[in-house]
């Protein structure tokens, strides 16, 4: 601690609710704004933390409605905890992956990501804090359970009285003896941005003229990035970028870009003049949608992809060394993986999981069904990177997307594939539900002319660091390679919602072009029945289907 910091030291009780869940702290915004909610986590943070005095720490956010009280809080807290130096986007804002970049490229200790990724914002939305360490990714199981057992015993908490840094101001500036330094949110991430695609390819793509193409930023944090580097660098025409203000409640809408939050941008791609390529980011600039011209491109059909055109990327033409997925993702990259020669990689949801494999040198891309993929060249997952990967492959063969689907299936086999949601949902029925499927034993039961081969509640063990995590989902495959997963989500914040993850394997061209829904039509009848998901919450449908 510097001698000139003068803590006030804050006496407080414990919250019982402060556990990390699959992507950091997420609650609804009035649960934040209880006196000293945010102050404990943030301490239970250093606490967790014992060498973080004099290093550099890096912190922005998503802009949502609290991002920057927020912001001001953990200043005044990293200075009181002797931090040496803070990296702060200007306003506040930083995307997922950008903080990412920046606590690699410089070095940091470590960051705060301030966001509640897709969730909506506002004053009755949700908020959320996540902890990021040295390599630029989510801190690791052992980690976020440290900061959850000092949530768990905290008493007080440092704080420095001093009025708000004004964040607006690109530079240095000192707040009570800790330097500050608000940094362009966009620079650094384009910089990488170009250092990684073929970007004379990309911008003679879209400045041909015959390209149609739409990015929409969803009022969410990528629209400042997706208009630098689309429209200022790549030279997309003005307007390319939609809903490029970011709002602290994403103008009221779910900033989460699937085929339900993202129908406006669907609908342009749709019908007898649809465009050629569209796009969508989350709240944080995370995750990604991709459609083409009357199709659309599952997350998990994407990661296939995008590792089977790495030899037309210059960052990555040459050096694939494996593919990771999350669990419930579809099996389509472990096809792609077993072509190429190279190792796959199947982990529990979260992107957490994907971290030491990366740093390990074992995986170069990383992908899960949740619209989220990304690479080595962060920690995080990336929309934007993905976006403009797709824009690369598009630039370099030429084909339209259907025709690179259609072509990639043919070659490999179609996953039909969708996750079906139930929301809001009695937590005490889920977890139910839950315990009542593990216990079954369906090994050899048939269901629908389909046998049950697989059946567990999956686990993992990290091949890099031996740390060991049960209890991620229920997995049931079946002889005709189809597969359902059942898992209850870690990111909401009131009730349960259960996952239902559904997937058909097709390996004749000739059937390869059904509708999704009506081909998986026998294996969603098959869920329903071994989980008795309507009885049991009351639900006669999923909200939302993906
Ligand atoms: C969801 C997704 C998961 C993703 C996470 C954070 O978590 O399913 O793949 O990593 O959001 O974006 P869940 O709510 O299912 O725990
Ligand atoms: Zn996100």
């Amino acid at each position: 601690m510097h001698d000139n910091r003068v803590a006030t030291v804050v006496s407080t009780a414990p919250f019982d609710d402060q556990k990390p869940g699959t992507s950091g702290l997420r609650k609804a915004v009035p649960v934040f704004q209880q006196p000293h909610y945010l102050e404990n986590f943030v301490q239970s943070v250093f606490d967790a933390l014992p060498d973080v005095a004099g290093k550099t720490l890096v912190v922005g956010g998503d802009g949502r409605f609290f991002n920057a009280e927020a912001i001001q809080v953990i200043l005044r807290m990293a200075c009181a905890n002797g931090v040496g130096k803070l990296l702060v986007g200007q306003n506040g804002l930083l995307s997922t992956p950008a903080v990412s970049n920046l606590i690699r490229k410089h070095k940091a200790y470590g960051g705060f990501v301030l966001s509640a990724s897709h969730n909506p914002g506002g004053p009755d939305g949700d908020f959320g804090i996540k902890y990021n360490i040295g390599n630029g990714g989510p801190a690791p199981e052992s980690l976020t359970e440290a900061i959850y057992a000092n949530s768990r015993r905290i008493d007080q908490y440092r704080i420095v009285e001093a009025p708000d840094c004004d964040l607006s101001i690109l530079g240095p500036q000192s707040l009570g003896g800790m330097a500050i330094e608000i940094v362009d949110p966009v620079a650094d991430y384009a910089q990488l941005m170009e250092s990684l695609f073929d970007f004379d390819a990309i911008g003679a793509l879209l400045r041909a003229g015959s390209f149609k193409m739409c990015f929409d930023a969803m009022h969410a944090i990528t629209g400042p990035y997706a208009k630098a580097i689309l429209e200022d660098r790549l030279g997309a025409p003005k307007g390319t970028v939609v809903n490029a203000v970011p709002l602290p409640d994403f103008g009221g809408h779910h900033p989460d870009p699937n085929l339900v939050h993202a129908a406006e941008l669907v609908a342009k791609t749709r019908g007898k003049t649809p465009l050629d390529f569209g796009a969508a980011s989350d709240g944080d600039g995370d995750r990604n949608m991709i459609v083409g011209a009357n199709c659309f491109v599952t997350p998990s059909d994407s990661l296939a992809l995008i590792a089977a055109h790495a030899d037309c990327v210059p960052g990555y033409a040459g050096r694939l060394t494996g593919i990771a997925r999350s669990m419930p993702t579809s099996r389509a990259a472990d096809r792609v993986a077993e072509k190429l020669g190279v190792a796959a990689f199947e982990t529990p949801t979260g992107w957490k999981f994907f971290g030491n494999l990366l740093d390990a040198g074992k995986v170069v891309f990383c992908g899960e069904e949740s619209f989220g993929t990304g690479s080595d060249h962060v920690r995080e997952k990336d929309g934007l990177w993905a976006v403009l990967y797709w824009l690369n492959i598009l630039a370099k063969t030429n084909k339209p997307v259907a025709q690179l689907l259609a072509e990639h299936w043919a070659e490999y086999g179609r996953d039909y594939y969708s996750r079906h949601d139930y929301e809001g949902v009695d937590s005490a029925a889920a977890a139910q539900l839950m315990a009542d499927l593990r216990a079954a034993d369906l090994i050899g039961k048939s269901f629908d002319g389909r046998t049950v081969t697989l059946f567990d509640d999956f686990a993992y063990t990290d091949p890099v660091n031996g740390e060991h995590t049960t209890g991620q989902g229920v997995r049931i495959g079946f002889d005709d390679g189809a597969r359902v997963v059942f898992r209850l989500s870690g990111t909401g914040t009131s009730g349960a919602t259960l996952r239902v993850y559904l997937e058909h394997y097709e390996p004749r061209p000739e059937h390869q072009h059904a509708d999704t829904q009506a081909v998986l039509a026998g294996l969603i009848a098959t869920a329903r029945a071994i989980s008795g998901v309507e009885a049991r919450t009351g639900r006669k449908a999923p909200d939302v289907i993906t």
